[in-house]
């Protein structure tokens, strides 16, 4: 594929955060699908990938009319364990991406998977998005299904709001205790030095257009170099002629199930020396 602009991968985004925050839940409203329920007691317990082409990013943030502004092919969104024993998992998932979704209960505030997630973060310099999550949960909340989250707001009554913004400020505040700046996504003005956050629900989709639309704008504004293919993996596959880096494959290998999920995939060609490269996958 030619390395430009108009030809640019699909980010890789790992969605992080305490157990129990919403971080499958918010997967399955943006699929459409309930994988959550399917979980043993609820908990995720290994690293699942998704991808979202282009078409359905688009569709899930027409509201916001910022449509021609897509130019990534899509975003594949990696899904990661909040339970503390996978701090493993949370470490080869955030080590995968190029940025971050880190996951807030509103109700509950900043826990310790959301700290030890955020110093992962930090230690690899990935830039992140807060969901604050579970909006419909503040007494009183009227639903408004997928809507952006400003036009929900509006919906609110003044207790509502009133709520919403004490549990935000209480928030903005535990950042800060860990050295970081965090605002309102609409009101942030200098993302990069300050953090955006987008309230959303996962159960009644309010906010999910804004966070789609964050995600990608950031991505493709901040990470142009890194999103341009490289040539450096090759290889034949037996139903598609040509693959483009980030999306889901299948990978069929007899005994597949010792490999670790999050390791990097290593291609021999005729010049490398398979014992080298044994060493290289060993070490990852
Ligand atoms: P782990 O992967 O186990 O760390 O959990 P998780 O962060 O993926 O959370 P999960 O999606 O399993 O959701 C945990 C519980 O919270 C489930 O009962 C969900 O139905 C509920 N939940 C998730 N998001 C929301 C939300 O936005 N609003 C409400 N009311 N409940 C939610
Ligand atoms: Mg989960
Ligand atoms: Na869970």
């Amino acid at each position: 594929p030619n390395q430009s602009e108009a030809n640019l991968r699909s980010p890789i985004c790992c969605i992080m955060g305490h157990v129990d925050t919403g971080k499958t839940k918010l997967l399955d409203c943006i699929r459409g699908t309930n994988v959550q329920e399917g979980e043993a007691g609820g908990i995720t317990q290994q690293i699942g990938a998704t991808y979202f082409p282009a078409e359905n990013i688009r569709e899930r943030t027409k509201e916001l009319k910022a449509d021609a502004k897509l130019k990534v092919p899509g975003l594949l969104v990696i899904d990661t364990p909040g339970h503390e024993s996978f701090t493993n998992l949370r470490s080869r998932g955030s080590g995968l991406c190029d940025i971050a979704i880190l996951v807030v209960d509103i109700m509950h505030g900043l826990k310790p998977q959301t700290i030890e997630s955020l110093n992962l973060l930090k230690m690899r310099n990935t830039k992140f998005i807060v969901a604050l999550n579970k909006v419909d949960r503040l007494y009183g909340w009227k639903a408004c299904r997928n809507a952006p989250i400003v036009k929900t707001m509006k919906q609110q009554s003044k207790d509502v709001q009133h709520e919403f913004n004490r549990r935000l400020t209480d928030i903005i505040t535990q950042f800060k205790e860990q050295g970081l700046n965090t605002e309102l996504y609409y009101k942030n003005k200098e993302m990069g030095e300050t953090f955006s956050i987008v309230p959303t629900s996962a159960i009644s989709g309010e906010g999910i257009p804004d966070l789609l639309l964050l995600l990608v704008q950031w991505t493709q504004k901040t990470m142009v170099d890194k999103l341009m293919y490289r040539n450096e993996v090759q290889g034949t596959y037996l139903h598609h002629k040509e693959i483009k880096a980030a999306q889901g494959i299948k990978i069929t290998a007899q005994g597949l199930e010792h490999a670790i999920a999050g390791t990097s995939l290593y291609v021999v060609g005729s010049h490398d020396d398979l014992e080298d490269i044994k060493e290289s996958a060993m070490e990852d």
